[in-house]
């Protein structure tokens, strides 16, 4: 991941960056800091890059144009053509916090821009800026310090950046949760013993022990973030009623990419982080109505894809989000704790060197969105004496799809492998595999009841944003889950 910082004190960031693990992971390339200095790109003999306010007032501010024309170099570095999000540091931003750093971690490069004496002019800030972000309620001297937090933040959520995967997944933020305590030799330190839950050695114990202390520390420290989590809890309960119709939605939040924007006993609206999906569940179209104007109401942006849970909510989606229905499936859900059995096959992650070969053989998304699969280690394919035969994917909201097997390697059970192993490894991170079918695709199904996954008896509707372009396509002419 590449960050590039536009500022007047490069060595600031630089020497804010250069220790500990964010500098070993520079030195191995996992990520890269691109520090720009806005006084190289000033076209003022004098090398000046700030002036006097119009109108009156107290300070200078940076000019737009060594502001634009460093932007722009580090935009042709860059290569043209792709949207790149530019984040303004200012405390009248959006309060940073670590949902923002996973959103932004996703990111193959991030502009930071650093204002300083009183600010930037309005104008340059409106051609470039994607995102303004605040650090809390005070004022720094300038943006350096704020941009080396966010780097820091975002730079530790990027694949082989920490030694450690797991301690993403377990701690503070990222569970909702504060993070529980924690003990190292010896076991007795001044008469207090560490608990005895932890010397058990029982993996269940422990676990309900962690989160017992976390949810007690989180209560008490950050009411804030209970409730929230609580609100969260409390929604996954209620979808969970329909366990097979609700699956998407409920591990959506049990894997963390969940934005609750609303649930009551009438319904629920949540927003997937990354790609801004929307899903909604009602229990009226009354309802449907209300939590749609509500979200609106607060500027909520139209997604690419919306999918509900009811075939009223047709009109109701098309009128207030413009969006059109595009296709209809059933959830197909695989409700047991041990996966099928997997006989040995040649399965392995495939990297972006796959890319022309998926694309060939699955239509029904575009480039840019496998791009983003294979890049996040998602996409997996069977070989058959060493060339590739098929492969299946875990898309970005969670379910397993892409299932696709070549023509000559098919009624070989190679679809039967694939999706055993991906139950799998889905199982093994501990959350439960689900995937999207098209009712009418016989083979698809006997396949899902073959593995043991039960079908959902209603449907779930696609809708597509008719002016959004790229990510998924939807589509019905794949053979295996979508
Ligand atoms: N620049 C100045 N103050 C700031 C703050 N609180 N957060 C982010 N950037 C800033």
């Amino acid at each position: 991941m590449n960050f590039h910082v536009l500022t007047l004190f490069p060595n600031l960031v630089t020497a804010g960056l250069s220790g500990s693990m964010i500098g070993r992971a520079l030195e191995k390339g996992s990520i890269r800091i691109n520090a720009v200095n806005i006084r190289d790109f000033t076209e003022d003999k004098h090398k000046k890059t700030d002036d006097y306010i119009y109108g009156g007032g107290a300070g200078l501010l940076l000019q737009a144009q060594p502001v634009y024309d460093a932007y722009k170099s580090v935009l042709a570095g860059i290569g043209a053509g792709r949207k790149v999000r530019t984040i303004y540091l200012t405390p009248q931003g959006r309060t940073f916090h670590q949902g923002m750093a996973q959103e932004l971690a996703q990111e193959e490069d991030l502009i930071f821009l650093c204002g300083h004496y009183e600010g930037v002019d309005e104008r340059v800030l409106e051609q470039v800026v994607t995102d303004y972000v605040s650090l809390g309620d005070f004022v720094l001297t300038g943006g350096e310090p704020a941009a080396v937090v966010m780097i820091d933040a975002i730079a530790r959520l990027v694949p082989g950046v920490l030694h450690n995967g797991d301690s993403v997944m377990e701690e503070s933020f990222s569970g909702y949760l504060l993070e529980y305590p924690q003990y190292t030799r010896p076991e007795v330190w001044k008469g207090e013993r560490v608990p005895e839950a932890l010397l058990s050695g029982d993996h269940k114990r422990i676990r309900e022990w962690r989160r017992q202390k976390a949810e007690e520390r989180t209560r008490l420290y950050r009411p804030d973030l209970y409730a929230a989590y609580e609100a969260l809890m409390q929604c996954r309960r209620d979808l969970l009623q329909n366990k097979l119709h609700h699956m998407d939605m409920a591990e959506l939040i049990c894997r963390e990419k969940a934005e609750l924007l609303y649930h009551d006993g009438e319904g629920t609206l949540l927003r997937e982080r990354k790609s801004g999906t929307l899903m909604i569940t009602v229990k009226s179209k009354e309802a449907g109505e209300r939590i749609l104007d509500a979200f609106l109401a607060q500027d909520g942006e139209i997604p690419k894809l919306l999918t509900a849970k009811q075939a009223f909510m047709e009109e109701v989606i098309e009128k207030r989000l413009h969006m059109t229905l595009s296709t209809c499936d059933v959830q197909a859900v695989y409700t047991r704790k041990e996966a099928p059995p997997i006989k040995p096959h040649d399965i392995r992650q495939l990297c972006t060197a796959h890319l022309e070969m998926v694309l060939q053989h699955y239509d029904l998304a575009d480039e840019a969105y496998l791009l983003d699969r294979l890049s996040n280690g998602a996409v997996f394919g069977i070989f058959v004496e060493n060339t590739l035969a098929g492969f299946i994917g875990e898309h970005a909201e969670g379910s397993m799809g892409m299932l696709t097997v070549f023509p000559a390697y098919r009624r070989r059970g190679l679809a039967a492998a694939l999706e055993s192993f991906m139950i799998h490894r889905t199982l093994q991170k501990g959350y439960t595999p689900f995937c999207y079918v098209v009712e009418e695709n016989q083979a698809s199904v006997k396949l899902q009841e073959k593995l043991g996954l039960y079908m959902a008896k209603e449907k779930v509707w696609w809708y597509e944003n008719p002016h959004a372009c790229g990510g998924e396509k939807i589509s019905s002419k794949n053979n295996g889950c979508k």
